[in-house]
């Protein structure tokens, strides 16, 4: 009896052990701007960019693993919603590209690094609108912008990847060639293979950010107030600005597919893959009823990482074979997905929250072997998190919005 008890016990401390060593993300920097959205951390530099209600777009960088931070000059622009920094180790130099929202030929939507990351400048044209969620970097430094634009009012309104290999002096555009699925992420594992994500939910196009019209699609119309705009980043969540006061609103939907019956034609989700730089997409998945794509991430060119959300929850899927077949090899049904990194062939992290209609909570799934296991951090209570980067697996800082209305950033205990 004595004998069974200690071994419980010491099974117990085990246990323990195991357990303070197992992984656990912790909110190290609460209300750290309104509304913090892209992470890179190019050569041990953390770059967090955003934006602050009243004043606009906001970058932030540390030089010591966000114990200290300091503002840096952000450009002219509204609003930032992703980053995508580049350390070249030959020349000992930092550029990147930080994009977002640009409109009325006032803001152009995107900054570059200069000076190593000192101060960004706004690049480009001044947009009619535009509106770049996603940004990658191929191995050799070539910078991807995703999202659509429209450079004028009379222009159609163009979705796809602005590429750019001089820091955002000139681009060379793709278009996304699947109408009933816009563009949403992408991933750029060579120079010449790219992966992107593209998708939509039943009230995607209402809240779909205003421009003439889709080339030869759905029209879509200016909104009469310029100030007032507003972009759905996926199904929970709606990024608003009204006469500079910038806020996220959390759309809290049910996660029953029985609710959703009737819309389910209005999920759809593909990934399109290009092995010529852009020129030309093949569709390699697509899925119509069940969820939209989000982030992806692709370790080498034949082995990618995708997640998913919808009505039965957030998923992920993994192709090993250059996208000819995807496994599905995680789902929760009542969560969402946002974005996956993987920091090898083998480990990575996915991330997304838990939905309720009254809060959500952080979700962290990661992966050992590629994506075909998962296993499940502790969740972190009112917390949806919506861009993680990280130098190791250990090592990450990830930004999340609250549900007290700011934005906070985390990190790994
Ligand atoms: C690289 O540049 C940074 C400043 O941007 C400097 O602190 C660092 O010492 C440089 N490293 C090397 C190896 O020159
Ligand atoms: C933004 O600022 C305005 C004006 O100060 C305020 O009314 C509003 O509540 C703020 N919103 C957020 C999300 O902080
Ligand atoms: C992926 O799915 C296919 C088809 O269901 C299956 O044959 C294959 O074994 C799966 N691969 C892995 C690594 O689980």
């Amino acid at each position: 009896m004595f004998r069974r008890l200690a071994a419980s016990l010491l099974a117990t401390l085990a246990l323990c052990a195991l357990a303070a060593h197992a992984a656990e993300w912790q909110i190290t920097q609460p209300n750290v701007m309104t509304i913090a959205m892209g992470v890179s951390i190019p050569n041990d530099v953390i770059y967090v960019t955003g934006s602050d209600n009243g004043t606009g777009a906001r970058i932030m960088r540390s030089f010591d693993n966000a114990a200290t931070w300091e503002d840096i000059k952000p450009g002219n622009e509204i609003s930032l919603m992703t980053l995508a920094m580049h350390h070249n180790p030959h020349t000992n130099t930092t550029t990147g590209i930080a994009a977002g929202i640009g409109m009325y030929q006032i803001f152009n939507g995107m900054a570059a690094a200069q000076d190593n990351g000192d101060t960004f400048e706004t690049i480009g044209e001044p947009v009619f609108v535009a509106g770049y969620q996603a940004s990658g970097v191929t191995p050799s430094g070539t910078i991807g912008v995703v999202g659509m634009w429209s450079p004028n009012v009379r222009e159609p309104l163009t979705y796809g990847i602005r590429m750019t290999n001089d820091n955002g002096q000139t681009f060379t555009d793709s278009t996304w060639p699947l109408e009933e699925a816009p563009i949403r992420y992408a991933s750029f594992p060579s120079d010449d293979v790219w992966y992107a994500t593209g998708g939509t939910w039943p009230t995607s196009t209402s809240g779909r950010m205003a421009g003439k019209h889709h080339h030869g699609g759905a029209r879509h119309h200016a909104p009469r107030d310029p100030t007032r705009k507003s972009a759905m980043l996926n199904e929970f969540f709606k990024f608003r600005t009204v006469r500079g006061n910038q806020a996220i609103e959390y759309l809290p939907t049910s996660t029953d597919p029985a609710a959703h019956a009737k819309d389910l034609a209005n999920y759809v989700g593909v990934i399109a893959k290009t092995t010529d730089g852009g020129r030309t997409f093949n569709t390699v998945f697509h899925d119509v009823g069940n969820f939209y794509m989000n982030g992806i991430d692709c370790p080498s060119v034949d082995h990618c990482v995708a997640v998913a959300e919808g009505p039965a929850g957030g998923h992920i899927f993994v192709s090993d074979n250059g996208g000819a077949s995807w496994n599905q090899t995680y789902t929760h049904p009542e969560a969402g997905l946002f974005k996956v990194a993987m920091v090898s062939e083998t480990h990575g992290w996915a991330i997304g929250g838990e939905v309720n209609p009254q809060t959500f909570n952080g979700l962290f799934p990661s992966t050992e072997d590629g994506g075909f296991t998962w296993t499940q951090a502790p969740l972190v209570p009112h917390v949806y998190v919506n861009d993680v980067a990280c130098t190791s697996m250990d090592n990450c800082v990830a930004t999340a919005f609250h549900r007290n209305g700011q934005s906070v950033i985390l990190q790994l205990a």
